[in-house]
């Protein structure tokens, strides 16, 4: 089976210079990004940006110690990518080739199945059961023939998260190395340290991407026992990461409780905003994470594009997929949600 192609959403000037709007118009509720402003970065930015001519230390060691320290694990167990998909790639060069298998349940993150099928391994997909039940008993089966299973926890794009006995078991039963996806972990509460103390097959996959706001700079790394990091490492390209984000990524996980005064302001504004959709009729999925997953109907597609001609952009579902008749809204500043709340209100009312 060939690899399918992950289908990047037309960019923000894209979407402006299509439907006549201004750039600050448009609103990214599509990609489960930050609202705050990284305005605390060009002064950091500044002195780098007279020393591009070198090249980053190819060890990142920066973000290794900043990582580290971040989530009380040694050093030796941080391995540095450019965002959670280059640890994707990473996991699927080091651990597929053909004739392995990999699992991961539908829905989820596409990058999982995408990184398998590259590595020509076979592609094992479980399904959800219905009403959102994590299938644990096929999955768990599914994970003792394989040689990397994926796990999303939080689940995107369900916003559900699967419970820590369950986690477990899947890592006990597994044959081979479980990857657990956290780019929500920070939303959900979620710490991995004594998990990849305990299970020497684990690897969890961390971002900058999400809670800390740092979507653009493109760093996330993976916590692991030093020899699966090794492993990693050795599939790792030299220079992946530009130096000037590899000192944001530092900085920023030298400072969590920023990030962590943030998640709390979300919390509130996830809150208002899951009970104005109530509201309107079409109540929110429970999420653990920094989204919104919403049953509209069939009707789903339509309601997309017309929001999109208002700069207003949300997730919605290919026909062929199972939440086809749902949206995603990531949640954001009280100003952004209000416009869609009203656009919404006005659409299906
Ligand atoms: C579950 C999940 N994993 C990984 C990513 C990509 O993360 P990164 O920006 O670190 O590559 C996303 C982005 O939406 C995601 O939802």
């Amino acid at each position: 089976m060939t690899a399918p192609r992950y289908r990047w959403q037309p960019t923000t000037a894209e979407i402006a210079e299509r439907y006549g709007l201004d750039e600050s118009d448009v609103i990214r509720f599509d990609h489960n990004t930050s609202p705050f402003s990284t305005d605390w970065a060009p002064a950091l930015i500044a002195p780098m940006a007279r020393r591009l001519n070198e090249y980053p230390g190819a060890l990142y060691s920066e973000i290794r110690e900043a990582a580290a320290g971040y989530l009380g694990v040694d050093s030796e167990m941080v391995v540095p990518g450019a965002g959670i998909d280059e640890i994707i790639g990473l996991v699927a060069n080091a651990f597929l080739g053909r004739g392995q298998r990999a699992t991961a349940v539908t829905p989820t993150y596409p990058m999982y199945q995408i990184a398998s099928l590259q590595r020509q391994a076979e592609f094992v997909s479980v399904s959800y059961e219905p009403d959102f039940v994590f299938p644990a008993g096929a999955f768990g089966e599914a994970a003792q023939t394989s040689d990397v299973t994926w796990l999303c926890v939080p689940n995107n794009p369900t916003g559900d998260r699967v419970p820590d006995d369950i986690v477990a078991s899947i890592i006990e039963q597994a044959r081979g190395i479980v990857v657990i996806d956290a780019a929500y972990a920070e939303f959900a509460g979620d710490v991995w340290a004594r998990w990849v103390e305990r299970y020497d097959n684990l690897i969890v996959a961390h971002t900058m991407s999400k809670a800390f706001g740092l979507a653009g700079i493109r760093v996330g790394y993976s916590i692991s026992a030093p020899k699966i990091a090794d492993r990693l490492d050795s599939v790792r390209p030299p220079g992946s990461i530009s130096s000037i984000s590899a000192e944001l990524a530092s900085v920023a996980l030298g400072e969590p409780q920023r990030m962590q005064r943030r998640i709390m302001r979300l919390a509130k504004e996830k809150s208002r905003m899951s009970a104005a959709l109530t509201q309107l009729g079409i109540q929110p999925r429970p999420s653990e994470t920094n989204f919104l997953l919403c049953d509209v109907g069939p009707q789903s597609g339509d309601i997309a594009g017309q929001l999109l001609t208002k700069g207003l952009v949300v997730r919605h579902f290919p026909d062929d997929h199972p939440l086809v008749n749902f949206l995603r809204f990531t949640v954001r500043a009280p100003h952004e949600n209000d416009r869609l709340i009203d656009a919404l209100w006005r659409q299906l009312s």
